[in-house]
């Protein structure tokens, strides 16, 4: 069921923004991209579906999202000149982390560059994408373990599984992504995202110049790149994604 646009308002704590709720869309970003491109919304605006039939992932995956069991969001925000995309990304990864952790008794934990983790398993993926002078900030929570479990194509997936009002959960993340927009930059965003990201000192693959690599995590930039060293001395890596071997996910409890 959709959720109701005045119950997300009461969380939002902001009266010049549009809010727009709807049944099951293809995909929020998608409909929000649309429509800021024909000039049918204006930033800040925010979207929510009840479901995805194309819930779209990072790196040209999809992001399961099954009607009612989680929340699937898009923002539109005017990017900030001079701002690095980087510092959105980790603004919006620690938006998500405070959200949960006031809706639920989670802890949850950032896997760089913007997966959210709970008790090991993966359960919000962050997809922010420029389009024109706007960013577009999609942000999809499990927030139930569908009825027969998460699809193999959902990977580590996991739930929130606790009782959660999904329009206070989506308040609660729009607030904190607005009130961030206003100070991108302040390096209290990149601290807060560093302490909710455990993985400095674990070895990490990736993949670089489409060579498969190892490397220890020393930190995370201001500007959300992840910092690695190995026998060829430190260096960042801007985009992407790491892999970690399976007990390094304890970590990420
Ligand atoms: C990822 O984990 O790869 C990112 C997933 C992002 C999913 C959200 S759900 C709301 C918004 N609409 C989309 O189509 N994708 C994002």
């Amino acid at each position: 069921m959709k959720l109701e646009e005045a119950a997300v308002r009461r969380y939002l704590q902001s009266d010049g923004v549009c809010v727009r709720t709807e049944e099951t869309v293809d995909s929020t970003n998608l409909r929000l991209k649309e429509a800021a491109l024909a000039g049918r919304a204006c930033a800040p605006c925010l979207l929510i579906a009840d479901g995805q039939t194309a819930g779209r992932g990072r790196l040209g995956r999809g992001f399961v999202s099954p009607p009612g069991d989680g929340l699937y969001m898009s923002m539109l925000l005017d990017f900030p000149p001079g701002a690095a995309p980087g510092q959105i990304t980790l603004l919006a990864a620690v938006a998500v982390c405070r959200a949960i952790e006031a809706t639920t008794s989670l802890t949850p934990k950032i896997k760089w560059v913007n997966d959210v983790f709970a008790r090991g398993k993966k359960v919000c993926g962050i997809l922010a994408e420029g389009v024109g002078k706007w960013v577009i900030v999609g942000i999809g929570v499990n927030v139930r373990t569908p009825p027969g479990g998460f699809p193999p194509e959902a990977g580590i997936a996991g739930a929130l599984d606790q009782q959660v009002d999904r329009a206070e959960l989506a308040g609660r993340i729009g607030a904190y992504l607005l009130e961030g927009m206003k100070r991108l930059g302040d390096p209290g965003i990149a601290e807060e995202y560093r302490r909710r990201m455990p993985l400095v000192g674990r070895t990490v693959t990736f993949e670089k110049n489409g060579e498969k690599r190892s490397a220890r995590v020393t930190g995370v930039r201001d500007d959300g790149a992840l910092l690695v060293a190995s026998e060829r001395g430190e260096e960042a890596l801007q985009s992407g994604e790491i892999s970690l071997s399976s007990q390094s996910f304890s970590g990420l409890e």
